[in-house]
């Protein structure tokens, strides 16, 4: 790891509980492994695993507050949930505290919890490392998700879509509705037939 990258992961740490900065670096290897599966830029993949939960442990008050004085918009999904703005918080974050400005990275935090149609290939590996770095707790599907990661990125991409939605629905939990356009773009793309 580069030494801009590690003094990254050091300041990170200091905003971060011990369980999410666990789960930091289990994503940024694991961003970092497929990054080089699939040919995507090695240190943007770190940057983006290392940084895109920095917005994560600032309590869900604070989050609004900051959002709106900043002009990050609040939909009424965010705000009846306000950790799903951790990754536009952080986006924002990664910019003015890190410095970070490769629109890719940002991208890929902005996108994290949710996805977007037509996602980039580093979106696409932030999305599915946070998935399934090897620090998360069992997911239904997981063995299949961590091997399809590696062979077919879109179908593991969707997989993963498909069960965020079937999980949340299950349980009532609000969804997002961007989550359910990046669900429907590649149900479209992948020609897939069921519900
Ligand atoms: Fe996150
Ligand atoms: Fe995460």
């Amino acid at each position: 790891m580069n030494e801009a990258i590690d003094k990254m992961r050091k300041k990170v740490k200091k905003y971060l509980d011990k369980d999410r900065y666990i789960h930091t670096l289990g994503v940024m290897y694991t961003a970092g492994a497929l990054a080089m599966r699939w040919g995507a830029d090695l240190d943007q993949a770190l940057i983006a695993g290392l940084l895109h939960d920095c917005a994560k442990c600032i309590p869900n008050d604070k989050k609004i507050r900051m959002c709106r004085k900043n002009g990050i918009t609040v939909s009424p999904a965010e705000e009846a949930n306000p950790s799903l703005l951790h990754a536009k918080l952080g986006a924002y974050l990664a910019a003015k505290k890190y410095h970070i400005r490769d629109r890719g990275i940002l991208s890929a935090i902005t996108c994290h919890t949710t996805g977007k149609p037509q996602m980039s290939l580093l979106d696409k590996i932030l999305y599915i490392a946070d998935y399934i770095e090897p620090n998360r707790a069992q997911l239904p599907n997981m063995a299949k998700a961590r091997r399809l990661a590696f062979e077919d990125i879109d179908e593991c991409l969707y997989m993963l879509l498909k069960d965020s939605l079937v999980y949340l629905n299950s349980r009532g939990l609000p969804v997002d509705p961007a989550t359910e356009r990046t669900y429907v773009y590649y149900k479209d793309y992948l020609k897939k037939e069921e519900d």
